[in-house]
This record gives structure tokens, C-alpha cells and sequence, in this order.
């Protein structure tokens, strides 16, 4: 279909710090609600997400777990597309900022604004923020000195760094604001955005030479490029922009109908300000809309694991199902807001939206059309006062279609499934207010009695096509049930009426079991105080005197060469300047330390530890260092006032 309109819809690429929790979940599956809103509705789609793979905090992370950056963000992207996959995420492409495809965009990109003299080398003094890794100016921290993002201490950094022009284009940018009204929502993010931008822009600082785990500058290897201009990129770059095979760049994005961002709110000025200056720089069309979400937070605050208050997705998917899950999480959310996370609402929600309205409605509705006609129904009209009803609930079906379609087009996806809760709520009630079994006892109503049982099945048909674009598992059940032919199963197929006559199976099955509150919040609670970090256990070993401790002779030593054991690679050999001699002190921490690293180093030596062979090399000695939980090796580095041979007590 060559007039096909096409739907580009991204999530953020996630930073591999660990387990995804329920509110990185949200994202990617509102995202993969509305692309499969978008096929139904005869789009060709395409759904990006990925990882967010360099930078200091995951070199740190990496460090600390032992590992190199590349393993630990190779187990995280393996965990987050196994989640996505358990999650029935339809993605159609996973980037990964690491993978040579995206970092050749990100060095052109670089190249080319710093040819243009959009990016220049500078000098960069100020507050910066190692968890945010982001610079704040004076009147943007909170009392003087802390981050206003994360509240975490900031630190005052100097470095030589390019800019990007920010300023330049601060103009160009409120009037592309303000010419699109739809470009940033809701409404309230976009006011946030034109007030920042209207206080002034400063130029942003571009690149770092404090780490080296990102994609260098080519002309300047010694800088790599700032996380958030590599990490922007990979809207583009996954399109297979700047290269030969760009098709899909063409398609989804230069030809494009529909290019949308979706993101939570704390990453609202990186999209709304940094990535249109980037694109405006680089001549690349402004043609995405940002569609920002609120937080999933906890009745303690935001969700974290050091409050215990985490709860993930594959336990609650585990315990009651991939489609509650999917249900639960879009629904609860209020557009554009923070919404509250609690063990009851999730318990309550099953039961009233998925147990009480939907399962209920079409277990009774296929008890009775079996009961009264012997499980076959046709599309028939009654002469009859009640026939009124029925009529009701056909008309509010297209109604309740026309409001959806508006929903989930300005991305309000809880008010599109209210709407779905609104007619199978109206279906319900059709049930009292025709009272089936009344009628049934009088054949002079049985016209009647099929037109309302007809009118069940035809509404619950239209309420289970609107569920599709959400939930995975159930609509396929409700179809077999009632022998819902293929054509009859998509948007498509949704009118009233369209499917004549219906056969249904001879015994409901239970879509979904009642679930006890009391026992299941309670399990739920159960699981997210499991996350709580355990109290540290300390070593505690028997109380000794001084006399004891000062057995130990401690020095001060200064590494004077290092290498890796030729027989064993998990240890090094080190030479150490200890005052009295040079002396080789064999030390298993090769696995934390590339063994130049250490040279130069001044540490601390227990000098009289009797003589070994390690592995066939003399260790005379053992240097003194400190382990983390994840039983990674720190050395106990002497302070540098110290000399070597000076005594440690
Ligand atoms: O920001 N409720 O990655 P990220 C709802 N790498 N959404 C939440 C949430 C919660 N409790 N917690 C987090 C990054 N999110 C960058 C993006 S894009 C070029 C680079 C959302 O893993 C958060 O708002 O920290 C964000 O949209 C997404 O999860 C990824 O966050």
C-alpha cells in the first residue's frame, strides 16, 4: 500500500542500571500499546527502543561488579530485550549505543557540527552532577549546592570541553515552539520548556575528559562525547541515518507522518531543547512530537531500591498474568501525572475492571445463550418495549469507538481503555435491565430474549477488539469462545452488527480467578519489602589486644612494576619499594586492576608474613585492600605525604 501513512514511535534508550522496575516498564508499554493501536488502525509502524550504554556511572558500575563496561552492558541489554520479549514488547529494532552502527552516526554527527562551528573547544568550569552527569548553574541548585534533579552533592569540575551553540539557535527555537502547538504535551511540559528556554541558554558542554568510556571525538580522541549527544542520536541512527541504506531514515522520518518521542518528565529538556538544536544544527527536519509521561511513584516516594519499595514486573506477571500486568500498568497512570503505585489498587483493579465487568460478563453471557438456544444466536430485531436497550448499547458502541480513536490519538491511552470499561459496563448492564431469565419464561418474548443476548455477544466482541492494542492473552480466549471468525477479530471489522449470527462454546471458561485483597496485597507488599536492602553483614571476628595487633609489621610501599602472573591470570605480581628492600608481593587482584595502573601506587604492605610460592613465585608479603559486597578488591591506598618504608600502626 503505497498511500500507507506511516507511526514512528520511540521509548528512551534505557541506562543498564540493573533489574527494570514498574516504571521503565510503563513507558515501553504504553509505547507498545499505541504501535499496536497504530497497525489496527492501518498504519505502517515501526517501534524503537534500546539501552543507553556509555558514560562515568556505568563505567563505575561496571567497576564495581568486577566486570568490563562491554560484559555488564552486554547482561543488561540481554535482560532488559529478555524482559521486553516476556512482556510481548513488539519492537521492531533494539539500539544499542554501543554497537558500531550507532557510534559512526554519533562521530559524524560530532564532526560535522564542530566543521560547522556549531561545536567549539572550550573551557568549562562549574557545578556538576556525577549522577546526572550534568552541569547546573548557580541558581539552578538547590541551597547553593546540590543537584536539582537528584538532590545528590554536587562538585565544582573544571575541564577543557567543546560546546555546542546552544544560544545561537534559542530563537529559531520558541518559534518552532510556538508554530506547533502539538510539538510538546502536554500543554503544562511545553510551558515548562518555553520558560527555560526564554531565562537563556547557555552553550552545553559536549564533551568529557574525566572517563573514557563513550565514543571519543575523532579529531580529539582524548574527549568523548557527552552521553546525552550520543544518546539522542539513536532516534536517527537506528533509521540507518548518514548511511548508504537509509531507507528507513527516508520513510519513518523525512517522509513520515507520525514521528512521536515518548518519555517521562525528568528527561523533558534533553528532548525538548538539546535534541531540536541538534537536529536544526545538523539540517535534519524537527518532525517528532514529545509526548511526556508522568511517574509510577510510591507512597513513600519515588521508587528506589534502597527504600524497598521496588516492584517488578516479572514478579507481578508471574503471580497474575502477562495481561493484567499490561492492563494495570496503562490504565492507572493519569495522563500526563504522577500516579500512585499500591498493592490494593493493583488487587482491586483485577478484580472490578478484569473479574467482575469483563470475565464475569462473558461467562454469564455464554451460560445464557446456551441455556435459552442452545448456544446460537442470530442478529434479530424485537417489536418489543425493552427492545429500546439493546438499541442503546449499538448506538454507544460507535460512540465509544469515536472517543477511543480521539484517546489514543493525543496519547491519552487510560481515558481510551475507560471508554472500552464504559461499554462493557453498559453491556453489563443491559443484562438488568432486559432480565433474561424473566423472559425466558414467556415464548411470546423469545424474539426479545435473542436480540438482547445477540446484542451481549456483538458488544463484547467490540469491547475485546478495543482491548487488542493492550491486552495479549484474553482476546484470543473471548474469540474462541464465541467462534469468532478471523475477519471479525480487528479494528477493522468494528461495527455493530457486522457479525450476523454466533455459536458459542458449550462451557465459559474463568478468564480471569477472583483474587482475595486481603491475601494478595499482602503477598504483593511481601515482595516489595524483599527488595529492601538487607542490613550489612559486618565481620565480627574475637576481641585481641593491642599487643596482638601490633605483631603485624605494616609498612608503607610504593609500586615499582607490575605484571600478570605467566600461570595464573587471576594474579599479579608486583614489585614494592618497602624502605628496607624492593620485595615481590604476589596479589590476586588482576581480575580489578590492569597491572600499569598500580604502578606508582603508594599502598600498604604487611612486611612480615611468613614466605610463599604462589603458582611457582616468591610473595613476601600481602598488600592490604577492601571488598564490596559483589567481593570486588579495592587496594588501601597510603596518603601521599607517606613514604615508603614509613610505618603503619
Ligand atoms: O533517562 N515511572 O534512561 P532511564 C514512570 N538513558 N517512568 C519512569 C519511572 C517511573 N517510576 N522511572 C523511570 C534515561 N521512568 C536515558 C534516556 S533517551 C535518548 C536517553 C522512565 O533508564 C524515565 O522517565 O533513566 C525515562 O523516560 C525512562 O524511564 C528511562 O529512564
Amino acid at each position: 500500500m503505497d498511500n500507507q501513512k506511516t507511526f514512528y514511535i520511540t521509548t528512551p534508550i534505557y541506562y543498564p542500571s540493573g533489574k527494570f522496575h514498574i516504571g521503565s516498564a510503563y513507558t515501553t508499554c504504553l509505547c507498545d500499546t499505541l504501535k499496536r493501536y497504530k497497525t489496527q488502525m492501518g498504519y505502517d509502524t515501526r517501534f524503537l527502543t534500546g539501552t543507553d550504554e556509555h558514560g562515568l556511572k556505568i563505567q563505575e558500575s561496571a567497576k564495581a561488579l568486577g566486570k568490563t563496561p562491554l560484559e555488564h552492558v552486554d547482561y543488561i541489554a540481554g535482560l532488559a530485550q529478555d524482559l521486553w520479549k516476556s512482556l510481548a514488547i513488539e519492537n521492531d529494532d533494539f539500539i544499542r549505543t554501543t554497537q558500531p552502527r550507532h557510534e559512526r552516526v554519533v562521530k559524524d554527527i560530532f564532526e560535522q557540527l564542530l566543521a560547522q562551528d556549531d561545536i567549539y573547544l572550550g573551557e568549562y568550569k562549574g557545578h556538576y552532577c556525577m549522577q546526572d552527569e550534568a552541569y547546573f548553574t548557580e541558581t539552578q541548585l538547590v541551597d547553593g549546592h546540590l543537584c536539582p534533579d537528584c538532590g545528590r552533592e554536587t562538585e565544582i569540575v573544571a575541564e577543557e570541553t567543546y560546546f555546542l551553540r546552544m544560544s545561537k539557535y534559542a530563537d529559531r527555537l520558541l518559534a518552532f515552539i510556538d508554530e506547533h502547538p502539538d510539538f510538546i504535551q502536554p500543554e503544562t511540559r511545553k510551558n515548562e520548556v518555553v520558560q527555560f528556554v526564554k531565562s537563556g541558554l547557555q552553550d552545553l558542554s559536549v564533551s568529557r575528559t574525566t572517563f573514557d568510556w563513550g565514543i571519543p571525538v575523532p579529531s580529539n580522541p582524548k574527549h568523548v562525547i557527552y552521553v546525552w549527544i550520543d544518546a539522542l542520536s539513536n532516534y536517527i541512527s537506528a533509521l540507518g541515518y548518514d548511511s548508504k541504506e537509509d531507507a528507513l531514515f527516508q520513510k519513518y522520518w523525512i517522509k513520515g507522518d507520525e514521528v512521536v518521542h515518548v518519555i517521562g518528565k525528568d528527561i523533558l529538556r534533553f528532548h525538548a531543547i538539546y535534541w531540536p538544536i541538534m537536529l536544526f544544527a545538523l539540517g535534519v527536519p524537527v518532525n517528532f512530537k514529545l509526548f511526556v509521561h508522568g511517574w509510577y511513584v510510591m507512597k513513600d516516594g519515588k521508587m528506589s531500591k534502597s527504600r524497598g519499595n521496588v516492584i517488578y514486573p516479572e514478579q507481578l506477571t508471574a503471580a497474575y498474568g502477562l495481561d493484567a500486568f499490561r492492563y494495570f500498568i496503562v490504565k492507572e497512570l493519569p495522563y500526563g501525572n504522577d500516579g500512585l503505585f499500591t498493592p490494593e489498587d493493583y488487587v482491586t483493579r483485577f478484580n472490578t475492571d478484569l473479574v467482575n465487568d469483563l470475565g464475569n460478563l462473558v461467562s454469564r453471557t455464554i451460560s445464557m445463550v446456551n441455556k435459552y438456544f442452545g448456544g446460537t444466536v442470530s442478529n434479530v430485531t424485537a417489536d418489543h418495549p425493552l427492545a429500546v436497550y439493546p438499541q442503546e448499547l449499538a448506538a454507544l458502541s460507535q460512540t465509544v469507538f469515536e472517543n477511543y480513536q480521539k484517546y489514543m490519538d493525543e496519547f491519552k491511552v487510560s481515558n481510551a481503555l475507560f471508554e472500552v470499561s464504559r461499554l462493557v459496563a453498559r453491556t453489563n448492564k443491559l443484562i438488568d435491565e432486559t432480565s433474561p431469565w424473566d423472559l425466558a419464561k414467556d415464548p411470546a418474548q423469545k424474539t426479545m430474549l435473542e436480540m438482547t443476548m445477540y446484542h451481549l455477544l456483538e458488544a463484547i466482541r467490540l469491547a475485546t477488539i478495543l482491548y487488542l492494542p493492550v491486552l495479549i492473552e484474553t482476546p484470543v480466549k473471548i474469540f474462541d469462545e464465541l467462534a469468532v471468525q478471523e475477519e471479525f477479530r480487528n479494528f477493522s471489522a468494528y461495527e455493530f452488527g457486522k457479525k450476523a449470527t454466533y455459536t458459542v462454546t458449550e462451557k465459559p471458561i474463568h478468564l480471569f480467578p477472583r483474587l482475595d485483597v486481603e491475601k494478595e496485597t499482602a503477598y504483593i507488599q511481601s515482595l516489595m519489602n524483599a527488595g529492601k536492602p538487607k542490613k550489612k553483614e559486618v565481620v565480627s571476628k574475637p576481641e585481641i589486644g593491642i599487643e596482638i595487633f601490633e605483631q603485624n609489621n605494616l609498612l608503607v610501599g610504593l609500586v615499582k612494576s607490575a605484571k600478570v602472573h605467566p600461570n595464573a591470570s587471576k594474579l599479579l605480581i608486583l614489585q614494592i619499594d618497602t624502605g628496607d628492600k624492593v620485595r615481590q608481593v604476589v596479589s590476586g587482584i588482576a581480575e580489578f586492576y590492569q597491572p600499569d595502573v598500580l604502578v606508582g601506587k603508594k599502598l600498604i604492605v604487611v612486611a612480615n608474613l611468613k614466605p610463599v610460592k604462589l603458582r611457582g613465585e616468591l610473595s613476601e608479603g600481602m598488600i592490604l585492600c577492601g571488598e564490596t559486597e559483589q567481593h570486588a578488591l579495592y587496594i588501601i591506598e597510603a596518603n601521599q605525604n607517606l613514604e615508603p618504608g614509613d610505618n603503619v600502626r
